[in-house]
């Protein structure tokens, strides 16, 4: 029997950190999203997980995207990339004590970028990450960049790269809130969720998606949708999902029904 196609599952850092603290991570998230992973046990994953309050704060204390420019920005570039590790550690251990054979892939090791946009991906360890069985884990990182000198790499563009590199099956983007909306479900009561998009209907709604929250330097929701248009157009379904709440990634996960935005080419 062949394997089946990757599946590629981005969990947000809203999802796994508070994102009004700095450093807090959500540890019986963390935990509640491994079981779920182990629940479903998945051939063919990769998970790429997000900031949040750890890589957002620091990222934007030394203007990290916007490139290098003064000598004290150096630690600045140390300290996202070290406070990503940190949140990284947190899952791995959550994961791999679940004996799920969970590997850290470093962002800033094996990716390069070019005016913030992917340039160089040395795919060939996670490549052999997957046949041998194993789920890689990625994550939005600092990154060295050939023009900028360093930006920030968000976890969305590398769920986009590495679904089309591998013609991923799905993706699965989990976030703290249910999917799209036609206004910010935080705000606004009433606001009205969109079950299913097309590429074309996803595009004339762009300017009415949600504005990037204040400590989010790689540009909230509506920047999220927008890196994931290039796997959309190849035919990648991709599905928005609430996964701060219970099993609904583990339902995501194994292709049952569950709230959320599916997104489709058309
Ligand atoms: C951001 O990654 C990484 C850093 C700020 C270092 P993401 O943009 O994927 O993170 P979230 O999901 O928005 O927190």
């Amino acid at each position: 029997m062949s394997k089946p196609r990757t599946t590629v599952l981005k969990i947000g850092g809203s999802v796994i950190t508070d994102k009004h603290g700095e450093l807090k991570a959500q540890m019986q998230v963390i935990n509640r999203l491994a079981d779920e992973i182990r629940k479903v046990d998945i051939q063919n994953l990769i998970i790429v997980h997000g900031g949040g309050s750890f890589g957002h704060p620091p990222a934007e204390k030394y203007r990290i995207k916007e490139g290098f420019k003064k000598d004290s920005q150096r630690v600045g570039f140390s300290e996202t990339h070290h406070v990503m590790t940190v949140l990284n550690g947190l899952f791995m251990d959550a994961l791999i004590w679940r004996s799920i054979p969970a590997v850290s892939v470093t962002s800033s090791s094996c990716i390069m970028t070019k005016n913030g946009r992917i340039q160089r991906f040395e795919d060939a360890p996670l490549k052999a990450l997957l046949e041998m069985g194993f789920i890689p884990v990625l994550y939005g990182d600092a990154v060295l960049d050939t023009e900028l000198g360093f930006t920030i790499l968000s976890g969305d563009q590398i769920v986009s790269t590495l679904a089309t590199r591998f013609n991923a099956e799905r993706i699965i983007i989990g976030v703290d809130v249910d999917g799209l909306y036609d206004a910010d479900p935080k705000v606004k009561k009433s606001a009205r969720i969109f079950e299913h998009l097309t590429l074309k209907e996803l595009k004339s709604l762009h300017s009415k998606l949600h504005k990037p929250t204040s400590h989010d330097v790689t540009g909230g929701m509506f920047g999220k949708i927008d890196e994931l248009i290039p796997a959309i157009k190849q035919g990648i379904p991709t599905i928005i999902v609430n996964a701060t709440k219970p099993n609904y990634i583990y339902k995501a996960l194994k292709g049952e029904k569950v709230r959320g935005t599916l997104i489709e080419r058309e």
